[in-house]
């Protein structure tokens, strides 16, 4: 059973879940909680996903304890119903972390994809650094996308013998989604990202740079827009009321600045790819964009993703609106600095994640659950 309830994990879920559906020795059964609702239908509807339960858990204003409680309440159900041998889970969101623990109150064993990732401060990214710890006491088994993060693991007394290095599964899907080629479906979007003008694409969202902040990244964005007339600037604005409030006020009347609603992956990934600079705190951006060739800021301190700030696609950059305009203007001006960055490696993987996912769980979850797995 595959559990996922966000944008970032139905993207990194959905090369597992469709491989589970491909492969004659497994019954996949996919259940999203809907802690995002329209972000996530846009990903599952792009990947032919239909799940087999859907716990619809989100509302406006929802609060993490909130979250929690009605992925533990919905989900425990289904593990009685359904009686799996092990449940998937993604990351370190709420969804992620609730539906680990449901499972584990059950007595099922939890496949933690993408484990290891650490930032080494609590706060930051918060909750996810959190979240993630939590999960890993309790997993039984840990895809670490990399071997820093297997690493990390072996650090905090996890028995090496339960991780298994895949890489990432965003790079899968990633891959699968560039393969595609798919077209702007808003006409003067294609009009705007053909026109030969540099691209900064920014998105932002993470809870801790809400408020001042990310008030802070618009004022520094608007700037950016000012001083450069020939760039475009183009931000999917997520879908967070909180996020809108922050940010968007900052950029309105600048003729070269293009909001617009969440764009479906494989669209956002053509954006990525055409992008001469992405200004980001997403965790899923800062692993794709070494890919696609595109240089990444972080509007981070910390980063629990060292490997592509370490091969030099990847900069943090905090939320400084000084810091902001000043490292964005020289990847504008400066086309060594600009290259160095585009050219290095990709870390996260070669898009056989999935497939790596799949022979780790045939190899290490048991077939029928032990005495300590019976569901009732
Ligand atoms: C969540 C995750 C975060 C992840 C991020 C990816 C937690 C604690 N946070 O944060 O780790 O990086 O998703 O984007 O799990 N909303 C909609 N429609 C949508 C999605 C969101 O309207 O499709 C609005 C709702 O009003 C919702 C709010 O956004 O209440 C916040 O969503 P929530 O999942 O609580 O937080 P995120 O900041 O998205
Ligand atoms: N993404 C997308 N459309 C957008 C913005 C982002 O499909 O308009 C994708 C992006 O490519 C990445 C994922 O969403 O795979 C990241 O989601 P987000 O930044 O919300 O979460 P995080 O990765 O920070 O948890």
């Amino acid at each position: 059973m595959t559990v996922y309830g966000t944008r970032p994990e139905a993207i990194k879920c959905a090369p597992v879940v469709q491989a589970l559906a491909a492969s004659p020795d497994f019954e996949g059964i996919t259940v999203v909680t809907g802690q995002h609702r329209e972000m996530l239908d846009q990903v599952n509807e792009l990947f032919g996903i239909v799940p087999d339960h859907d716990l619809d858990v989100m509302s406006h204003g929802q609060t993490l304890s909130g979250i929690f409680a009605r992925v533990l309440d919905g989900l425990d159900p289904l593990l009685v119903s359904e009686q799996p041998d092990a449940v998937v889970v993604q990351g370190d969101t709420t969804t992620s972390t609730a539906a680990a623990l449901a499972a584990f109150y059950r007595g099922i064993p939890v496949v933690h994809l993408e484990a290891g990732l650490r930032s080494g401060d609590l706060a930051s990214p918060f909750p996810e650094e959190g979240n993630r710890r939590l999960t890993s006491q309790i997993a039984s088994v840990h895809l670490a996308p990399t071997t820093t993060s297997r690493d990390n693991l072996v650090a905090e007394g996890v028995d090496p013998d339960r991780i298994v290095v895949t890489g990432n599964t965003v790079i899968d899907a990633l891959l699968d989604t560039v393969r595609r080629g798919l077209p702007f479906a808003d006409g003067a979007l294609e009009d705007a990202v053909t026109s030969g003008r540099k691209v900064l694409l920014v998105t932002t969202h993470r809870r801790e740079n809400w408020g001042g902040a990310m008030q802070g990244v618009g004022r520094a964005v608007a700037r950016l827009a000012r001083d450069h007339e020939d760039l475009l600037v183009v931000l999917p604005a997520h879908r967070n009321p909180v996020v809108r409030e922050a940010i968007l006020p900052e950029l309105s009347g600048l003729p070269n600045v293009v909001v617009t609603e969440p764009l479906p992956y494989g669209e956002f990934a053509r954006l990525m790819s055409e992008a001469h600079v992405i200004l980001s705190d997403s965790g899923g951006v800062q692993e794709e964009a070494p890919s696609l060739g595109t240089p990444v800021l972080v509007m981070r301190d910390t980063t629990e993703r060292p490997e592509a700030v370490a091969a030099g696609a990847v900069r943090l950059v905090g939320t400084d609106e000084e810091t902001i305009v000043s490292e964005v203007g020289r990847l504008l001006r400066d086309a060594e600095a600009h290259a160095s960055m585009a050219t290095a490696a990709n870390p996260y993987g070669d898009g056989t994640a999935a497939r790596q996912s799949l022979d780790a769980i045939r190899a290490m979850v048991p077939a029928q659950r032990g005495p300590q797995g019976s569901p009732s």
